[in-house]
């Protein structure tokens, strides 16, 4: 066989053999089996010392050209193979950075304090401001001020946690009106939400601990009718128009006349049921006309100005906003109920 058909041959070989290479290692084997130094092509040079030395250098010249072209081939197939790889490695180690995660437990604003955010947004588009006093409080500002003698019943020791004879935990927002008329000239325009105690019992319905939002408005010539206008708009603002909002005379010392003011039952809409034990209204806070005996006793002057005054029951309103039957579910902190409110 001449020179000329034993390239030929190892070409058509290694171009087959290449076909079929899959991976680097292969080729690397295929590379040493041709061009290595026992390869066919290596044998084919070294079997040139039995040509004539007119024959060599044609021959030695049609070996090294198939040498290159076999090289190139072999070098084109390794770059194809690499890229190759390194695409799969690619696509392998790829991170999706749209895939769902579980997220991080994110916390829920508390049902009693979306409902008084509510009620500050109210009152604060109407031109109130919010303003706050202390839990441990005076005698002074949370009875004396506000008309509550030292002989009221409300005053007795079975509701009021004393702390000694003149500092007590106040049993009311209250005491925040009458600071506050001692402190700033009318016109007063003011919401007091805050945390109030009372040594009462614990159920359905009452807690030693809740929360009131006191509101206080005092300029010339506030009448009764400014007091029911503004508690109707703000009844009508947490629950609908279709709430209603019933006026019941009623007694405190601090206000005169005084009112109770009652809403829809929101559990039995008004037929009657356990939750308002059968009268369809449900109690949510106390008002009046501010009496000109606290207008006097905190310097302010009854014969130029008059004021109304009320006291929501926090948790009372936040029941009915949501349906709660249980006010202890506010203060028991359980994951499954709060969640509801995400
Ligand atoms: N302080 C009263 C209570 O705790 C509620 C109240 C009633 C507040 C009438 C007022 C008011 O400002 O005018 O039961």
């Amino acid at each position: 066989m001449d020179i000329r058909e034993n390239l030929d041959l190892i070409s058509r070989e290694m171009h087959e053999a290449l076909e079929n290479v899959g991976s680097l290692q292969e080729l690397e084997a295929l590379k040493v089996k041709v061009l290595g130094k026992k390869g066919s092509l290596t044998a084919l040079l070294r079997s040139m010392g039995q040509l004539s030395p007119e024959e060599r250098p044609k021959a030695g010249q049609m070996i090294n050209v198939a040498r290159e072209e076999l090289t190139a081939a072999l070098e084109e197939k390794q770059q194809a193979l690499s890229s190759a790889e390194k695409e799969m490695r690619l696509k392998k180690e790829a991170i999706d950075v749209t895939e769902p995660r579980d997220l991080p437990l994110v916390g829920t604003v508390h049902p009693t304090q979306l409902v008084l955010n509510e009620v500050l947004s109210c009152f604060e588009g109407l031109g109130y401001e919010v303003v706050e006093g202390p839990e441990v409080e005076l005698d002074h500002y949370n009875f004396e001020l506000l008309n509550l003698p030292k002989n009221h019943p409300a005053r007795d020791a079975q509701d009021t946690f004393y702390i000694d004879d003149s500092i007590v935990l106040r049993t009311h927002t209250s005491p925040v009106q009458a600071r506050t008329m001692l402190t700033k000239k009318p016109p007063i325009r003011i919401v007091c939400p805050g945390r109030v105690f009372r040594a009462d019992e614990v159920d359905a319905t009452h807690s030693p601990v809740f929360h009131q939002i006191e509101g206080l408005v005092i300029d010339k010539d506030v009448s009764m009718g400014d007091l029911k206008g503004t508690l109707d708009a703000f009844a009508k603002r947490l629950y609908g128009d279709d709430i209603e909002v019933r006026f019941r005379p009623s007694f405190f010392p601090f206000t005169e006349p005084s009112a109770e003011v009652d809403l829809t039952c929101f559990n039995c809409h008004g037929k009657g049921c356990k939750m308002c034990k059968g009268t369809g209204w449900i109690e949510v806070l106390g008002c009046g006309m501010v009496n000109p005996k606290v207008l006097e006793m905190c310097g302010i002057d009854s014969s130029v100005y008059s004021g109304f005054a009320f006291g929501i029951g926090l948790e009372r309103i936040t029941m009915l906003r949501y349906g709660i039957k249980d006010m202890r579910l506010l203060y028991e902190g359980d994951l499954r109920f709060l969640r509801q409110f995400r």
